[in-house]
């Protein structure tokens, strides 16, 4: 079984259930014109968070890693009227493309994007009161996994859901003698989950047109 076959997959499932969408067709187009790399969410994992975040019934959702506002975007379409949704993100040019692209989408007053790295960030976030969030969505820089969880759960309440994108990286986290330093974070986020009382916490492995990876879904219960 191939990525290509996956990727066919993908378009069958999405030429269905996940409708073209103008705006984010023009999303993407403009992320992948100003040379952002392409690693947003496939649509069918957009419309997975969108969904979840309508099951929980988002007033307030945490991203940390913006990119060009994809993900961001599916993200802030499922808040109830007047949520709001505070992304994180480091990289000055993708925080440009990101503002434009929350403009197309006329959620610019819904999306407040702080540039700055995240562990710089959140604390200030803490400080001004920013949580708690209902949904919190992390897929920045994967070495800090486990302190952007650690902060995660800070930023919660009970009954919140977080969500860690792209923890399988082709099956290499469960080689435990990787020395890559991004799988080395996915493994510890894992050893932080697995002797953290206050989250209930699985894994599911995805393969799509991004290839062969995955995501962790997290109840903060207690
Ligand atoms: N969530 C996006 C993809 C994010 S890609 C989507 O699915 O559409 C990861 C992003 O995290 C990149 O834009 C990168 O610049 C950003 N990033 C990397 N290190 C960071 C840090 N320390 N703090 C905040 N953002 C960071
Ligand atoms: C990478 C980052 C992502 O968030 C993603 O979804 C895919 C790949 C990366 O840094 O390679
Ligand atoms: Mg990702």
């Amino acid at each position: 079984m191939s990525q290509e076959l996956w990727a066919a997959v993908e378009d069958y499932i999405d030429g269905l259930l996940v409708k073209p969408d103008p705006v984010l067709d023009a999303v993407r187009a403009a992320s992948d014109g100003a040379g952002l790399p392409t690693i947003a969410v496939t649509p069918n994992l957009g419309k997975f968070l969108y969904l979840l975040a309508r099951i929980q019934g988002a007033q307030r959702i945490l991203e940390i890693g913006t990119l060009g506002g994809y993900s961001t975007i599916w993200l802030a379409r499922a808040l109830r009227a007047g949520g709001k949704l505070v992304t994180l993100e480091a990289d000055a040019k993708h925080a440009e493309v990101a503002r434009a692209n929350f403009a197309r989408a006329e959620l610019a007053g819904t999306i407040d994007l702080r540039l700055g790295r995240a562990l710089e960030t959140l604390p200030l976030l803490e400080r001004e009161g920013g949580g708690p969030f209902d949904l919190i969505f992390i897929d920045a820089d994967k070495e800090n996994n486990a302190a952007y969880f650690t902060w995660a759960i800070r930023l919660a309440r009970r009954g919140s859901v977080i969500v860690v994108d792209n923890v399988i990286r082709e099956g290499e986290v469960a080689d435990a003698g990787t020395t890559d330093p991004r799988v080395l974070g996915v493994r510890r986020l894992n050893e932080l989950l697995a002797q953290e009382p206050r989250v209930e916490a699985t894994t599911l492995q995805t393969v799509d047109s991004k290839g062969y990876d995955g995501f962790t879904l997290a109840l903060v219960a207690g």
